[in-house]
């Protein structure tokens, strides 16, 4: 609630998470937010969007619904490469803006987005929806209380052995920006920065390959990709070393010969103790023995409802975001990064 009304909610972008996250979840918060508008390219995903979640109006252009229509806030839903134009529309309407993510398309885009951001005096925050999950959120308990000491290296992993998802643009690197590294690598990277406090990027090497997904292999969930018109990576490595010293290892793919079909998980090492996120264990060494700590019972977590509430309240002063725009920027000026270091075969050096 704003004061005595309802949160006036638009959505730019009503595909398959815009459905199955953003709009179910807002649905759920119906006695303190309204959805009002939403905008989507194509006129039939308008249709069928409002005719299922009862949005009063509907656009081919979210210019237009930014303009026609007055909104509180607005969850950016669209491929990766209208989150900064989209996302920065909306703020200078005026609205606050919870944008899927990857935060953009580039870390220039993402400073682009939080100036607009500061100007509009208003919320930007992102979807890093594995930070809800409870599994992230004990571990973050563990880690501020010192448990794991100085976090000084790690290993992140987001790797499908055969995932590549047929529809919308997720094999298309003009719409996306790239493939497994920007998709599902950013989720695993987003999380680790933020348990080791968002340390700030000071050298990256990466390598990315095109070897597999330009062959017809056999696809799992995704169903059959477009393996002659593909333009992303299917697989990317990398080392990120900080400039207070600490260092992590990414590995991520789409597909890749390997025994599990999908592994998201993150390690890390610290000076008084190690974790592992999925399954959630912390390693220790204490009163000379070697310990595993793993919760006996951990909830089942709803992250897509968590993310919206946290988003909700934020807007309506009554709670604090777990996700800022600062946090934006490095996130997607450390993905610049490696893929530019995968182009030039040269390591970035950050100032
Ligand atoms: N766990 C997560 O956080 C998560 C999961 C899935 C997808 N996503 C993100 O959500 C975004 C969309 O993914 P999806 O799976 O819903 O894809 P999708 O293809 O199902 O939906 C995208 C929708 O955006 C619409 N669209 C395209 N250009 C537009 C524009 N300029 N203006 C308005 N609408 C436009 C398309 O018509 C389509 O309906 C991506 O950025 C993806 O990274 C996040």
């Amino acid at each position: 609630m704003i004061g005595l009304r309802k949160i006036r909610i638009g959505v730019i972008g009503g595909g398959g998470f815009s459905r199955a996250s953003h709009i179910v979840n807002y649905k759920k918060l119906n006695d303190k937010v309204e959805l009002v508008a939403l905008a989507d390219v194509n006129e039939q995903i308008v249709k069928q969007n409002l005719d299922e979640f009862g949005f009063q109006y509907g656009f081919t252009d979210y210019a237009e619904m930014l303009a026609d229509v007055e909104l509180d806030a607005v969850s950016v839903c669209t491929p990766n490469k209208f989150h900064a134009p989209a996302t920065i529309a909306a703020l200078n309407a005026g609205c606050h803006v919870l944008c899927v993510k990857p935060p953009a398309m580039t870390g220039a885009e993402a400073i682009a987005m939080k100036e607009a951001a500061d100007k509009a005096g208003k919320i930007l925050t992102y979807g890093f929806n594995f930070r809800h999950t409870n599994e992230a959120q004990i571990l973050k308990r563990f880690v501020d209380a010192g448990e794991l000491g100085r976090i000084y290296t790690g290993r992140v992993s987001a790797l499908r052995r055969s995932g590549i998802a047929s529809w919308g643009a997720f094999t298309n690197k003009e719409l996306q920006g790239g493939g497994p590294l920007i998709d599902i690598g950013v989720h695993m990277l987003d999380l680790a920065l933020y348990l080791m406090g968002y340390p700030k990027p000071k050298t990256i090497m990466g390598v990315t390959y095109q070897e597999l997904g330009n062959r017809p292999l056999t696809p799992t969930w995704g169903g059959r990709w477009d393996y002659k018109n593909i333009s992303i990576e299917d697989m990317a490595t990398a080392m990120i070393i900080f400039e207070n010293g600490a260092s992590l290892q990414l590995e991520t793919s789409f597909i890749g010969h390997m025994k599990e079909l999908d592994v998201m998980n993150i390690t890390l090492h610290g000076t008084e103790g190690g974790c592992n996120f999925s399954p959630l264990s912390i390693f220790q060494d204490k009163h000379g023995t070697l310990i595993d700590i793993t919760p006996a019972y951990i909830p089942d977590s709803n992250a897509g409802k968590s993310e919206i509430e946290t988003f909700v309240n934020a807007v309506s002063g009554q709670g604090e975001l777990i996700c800022t725009a600062d946090e934006g920027i490095k996130v997607q000026q450390i993905i610049e990064g490696i893929y530019r270091s995968a182009e030039t075969g040269e390591t970035v050096h950050f100032q």
